[in-house]
């Protein structure tokens, strides 16, 4: 009889089992979200889950010629919780990440811009942590970067975000 019920809850286990398993790469990643500061965000994107394995904004196809100062050509990437915000037209939540990267006139990498939000990070400025990274992942400055904020606030209506 004790055996008969130990079988029905191991099998019970399996299909939740085989769920954990499957989301087991996303929910670890997501579970290992660097600190806002320093080196760890740019260890994250290059090194734990690189970003460039990351989907582009929904329905961007690659680079395309910017309109600000981020460079000539532009790429936005974007991480799992960032692209289901993106797709649903809905303010990014904490742990989203986007990253652009900026591109000189003849088509190479100068520079990545990307924003993390982290919950109670900056709440006057959307909660986003901003950095400036080198094409290597090189901290060129990160934090509640005063140039960064002064032009996205134009568009605090959509949670800072440019593109739509
Ligand atoms: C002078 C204005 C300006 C400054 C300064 C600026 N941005 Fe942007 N940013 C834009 C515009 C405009 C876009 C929309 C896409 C485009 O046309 O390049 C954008 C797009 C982005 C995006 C893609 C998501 C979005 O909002 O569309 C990220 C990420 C980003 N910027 C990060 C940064 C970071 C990090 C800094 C500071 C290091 C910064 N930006 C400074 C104007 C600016």
């Amino acid at each position: 009889m004790k055996c008969k019920i130990k079988a029905v809850h191991w099998l019970a286990l399996v299909p939740a089992l085989s769920l954990v398993m499957a989301a087991g790469p996303a929910l670890a990643r997501q579970d290992k979200l660097p600190p806002a500061g320093g080196q760890a965000f740019s260890d994250y994107i290059f090194k734990t889950d690189p970003y460039a394995k990351w989907p582009l904004w929904p329905g961007m196809k690659g680079m395309y010629q910017g309109k600000s100062p981020h460079g000539k050509y532009v790429q936005i990437f974007v991480n799992q919780l960032a692209l289901e915000a993106a797709k649903a037209g809905k303010p990014m939540p904490p742990g989203a990440i986007i990253i652009k990267e900026n591109y000189d006139d003849e088509k190479n990498l100068v520079a990545l811009t990307p924003m993390y939000k982290v919950k109670g990070y900056n709440p006057a400025g959307g909660d986003w942590y901003w950095t400036k990274l080198g094409p290597q992942g090189k901290v060129l400055a990160e934090g509640k970067l005063k140039g960064c904020l002064r032009c996205h606030e134009a568009v605090k209506s959509t949670d800072w975000v440019f593109t739509k």
